[in-house]
């Protein structure tokens, strides 16, 4: 090892605490991961913290429309969060949550630093505010008229049908997405941080600590002019209280970031280890921020800038990802790309994602593919065919004509070093994050030891009893090209690292160990490592994408892109009789038509197999007539009729979807009769 044992705090972001991880997400926690992996098998202290996010507005509405309290809302999601982490084999040192006494105390001594120094504000505001919950409203919470083509329902932010932004004040026909009540203006005193006094701070601390396309992104945002940042927010809040303002919350970006520090003091206390070894200006110790690009503006101006303020020490480094798209384009739930981390680990091993996303990924913040077919070839040609062949090709040998003994030297030993020099390249990969590098060449020393393999034919020496040495020579080459790949795939692979280990009769895979090679040592008895991947497994996780977005019922959209993927909130409970009640049937649409003057419904004729229902569905934006004839849905057969302006329905069919194009009705497999009771 070249350089000394590094001590090195590293974090992911603080995921949100009210929506599932979905494999977006996950691009940045395998990311972090890898290189957290990477640097503890180099031997360094290297400590990887990460939290929940979870305060905040929308938290605190989901908790209240689940019936729930906050915490008891952010403790079920917060087991979720590390139930799906777990899976993927992200290994958090500690996995804390904002909503903690040590990030109130960090918080709050932060505030306290920066106001005394001078660099809060406080001035007075005119918000809107909904005067039936006595709240102020959040841009996203209020909804109305599309200023520009006039769509309804829309965020108070941007149009999702024409894609404009405005102020959420020219919306027309404005109401409150949480009472419906027309929102009124009103004043109130908010606190503000003074970014600005910060800007030389800033301007010197971006070089060398952020990746050259942020530096251009700064540079704009310099330019720009940066402005005071609004840190608080009037009650009902779910946070944590400012110390001198009563009825006034940390806004929850305030106290997010601070989670770091909170979430490694909590590790610290557990572990006798000092903080203010980590977190006191002038420390030697290294602190690295994985984000994703929708975030840098907090990450690399706030939360410095409040750092510095504060006194404390500022980031080694903020590193930026870009977002993931699947098959090309962004996630979408009516494709089945918008795959949740529980969905895709239902049907597929967590380290093919590991060394597909490694294998893509480079330093910079370029948006990231996931190509499902892509990922199912190079998952099997690398890892499976490539890697995990090698091991199988010589360890029936060992095992069977040496009693697991490998040689006791190697021959063609230049192979060997030649794999354990190509070391160097490969660490300087990973620490730089190229990874995409650093898998291409460990790919080609696996593909020299194929090649020697396939020259040697230790298949062919092994029919002759007087050349055994020779296979005892080459498997044993091979065996050890093996483990010098796999110490190099360990910090993507750790199961498959766990398994070879194993099968090596190994403790581990230290970087700098690959140097003595093994010999006369004993290995124990191969076992696949690793199997291929399945089209079916990736259809059906398509499949249950779909399927999940069914589940979820029909209701708003969401916002934004990051908003999106955020369960709706799910109503009251009821009792199981009340389900019971409810009678669904399999029928088939005999007939679908336009229904003059109406512009959201379609005029169904369904046949529950005997007996037909008439049957108004506001699907129209959705489907079109021919399209949805002889298909097989799903009805309510047992609602009350209801007389609508364009005459009786008699029953409902079930749709679920944001709305517009992107509204699905339920479509039972093709076995199923019309009239089949769902129970
Ligand atoms: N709670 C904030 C972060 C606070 S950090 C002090 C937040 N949470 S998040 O759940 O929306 O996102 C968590 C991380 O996942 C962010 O870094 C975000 O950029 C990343 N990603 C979320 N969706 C993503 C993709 N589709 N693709 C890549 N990364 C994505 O932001
Ligand atoms: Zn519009």
């Amino acid at each position: 090892m070249t350089d000394s044992k590094r001590k090195i705090l590293v974090t992911s972001a603080l995921p949100y605490a009210n929506g599932p991880i979905h494999l977006g997400h996950l691009v940045e926690y395998i990311q972090t991961d890898i290189w957290v992996r990477f640097q503890k098998q180099r031997g360094h202290q290297c400590t990887y913290v990460c939290a929940d996010d979870a305060h905040g507005t929308p938290i605190m509405l989901k908790a209240n429309q689940l019936g729930l309290e906050p915490q008891q809302l952010i403790d079920r999601v917060s087991t979720e969060h590390q139930r799906d982490f777990a899976g993927f084999m992200v290994g958090f040192d500690n996995y804390y949550s904002t909503h903690s006494e040590e990030n109130r105390h960090f918080a709050t001594l932060i505030y306290q630093r920066l106001r005394d120094a001078g660099h809060i504000a406080r001035r007075t505001i005119t918000q809107a505010y909904d005067p039936e919950k006595n709240m102020f409203l959040p841009d996203r919470f209020i909804k109305g008229e599309c200023p520009k083509c006039g769509a309804a329902d829309q965020y108070g932010d941007s149009c999702e049908v024409c894609g404009a932004t405005y102020q959420p004040t020219e919306l027309k026909n404005a109401y409150s997405a949480i009472s419906g009540a027309t929102p009124v203006e009103k004043d109130s005193e908010h606190f503000f941080f003074k970014l600005e006094d910060f800007e030389q701070f800033l301007r010197d601390w971006v070089d060398g600590h952020v990746q050259a396309q942020m530096k251009h992104k700064l540079n704009e945002w310099f330019e720009s002019g940066l402005q005071q940042w609004d840190i608080s927010r009037d009650a009902p809040y779910w946070g944590f209280e400012i110390p001198d303002a009563p009825g006034k919350y940390f806004y929850v970006w305030l106290d997010a970031p601070i989670g770091y520090m909170a979430s490694f003091k909590n590790w610290c206390d557990k572990n006798g280890v000092n903080f203010d070894e980590y977190f006191e200006q002038g420390s030697d110790a290294e602190l690295y921020h994985f984000i994703g690009k929708d975030i840098a503006y907090f990450h690399t101006l706030f939360w410095p800038a409040m750092l510095h303020g504060a006194k404390f020490r500022t980031p080694t480094g903020v590193f930026c990802h870009g977002f993931l798209t699947v098959n090309g384009q962004k996630m979408s739930k009516s494709r089945g790309t918008f795959i949740m981390a529980e969905t895709y680990l239902n049907h597929l091993r967590p380290e093919y994602l590991r060394y597909y996303f490694a294998a893509k990924l480079g330093s910079g913040i370029d948006d990231i593919d996931l190509s499902l077919d892509d990922f199912r070839l190079r998952v099997n040609a690398d890892l499976v065919n490539k890697v995990v062949n090698i091991a199988s090709r010589c360890a029936g040998f060992i095992q069977k004509k040496f009693d697991g003994m490998l040689d006791s030297e190697l021959t063609s030993a230049a192979l060997y070093h030649e794999a354990v020099a190509a070391g160097r390249s490969i660490a300087e990969a990973y620490e730089k994050r190229e990874y995409a590098r650093a898998m291409r060449e460990i790919m080609q020393i696996a593909d020299k030891a194929n090649q020697y393999i396939d020259t040697a034919e230790p298949w062919v020496l092994a029919k002759d009893e007087n050349r055994a040495t020779e296979v005892q020579a080459c498997c044993t080459l091979g065996i050890n090209l093996f483990r010098v790949i796999v110490s190099y795939l360990a910090p993507v692979l750790p199961q498959v690292a766990e398994d070879a280990a194993a099968f090596l009769n190994i403790d581990g895979f230290a970087w700098s160990e690959v140097e003595k090679p093994l010999l006369n040592h004993k290995i124990n008895k191969f076992k696949p490592l690793m199997q291929r991947v399945e089209p079916e497994a990736i259809e059906k996780v398509i499949e249950d994408s779909k399927q999940n977005l069914q589940a979820t019922a029909a209701a708003a959209p969401a916002p934004t892109d990051k908003a999106a993927g955020k369960m709706e909130p799910i109503a009251d409970t009821i009792e199981f009789a009340d389900f019971a009640k409810v009678d669904l049937r399999v029928v088939r649409i005999a007939k679908a038509e336009h229904v003059d003057g109406a512009d959201k419904l379609l005029r169904l004729t369904l046949d529950l197999g005997g007996e037909t229902r008439n049957v108004f569905a506001g699907i129209k934006s959705a489907y079109k007539p021919e399209d949805l004839e002889g298909k097989l849905t799903v009805m309510v057969a047992n609602l009350a009729p209801r007389k609508m302006k364009f005459g009786v329905s008699e029953g409902m069919v079930l749709a679920a979807g944001p709305g517009g194009q992107d509204l699905w009705i339920l479509e039972p497999h093709t076995g199923a009769q019309p009239g089949m009771r769902i129970k």
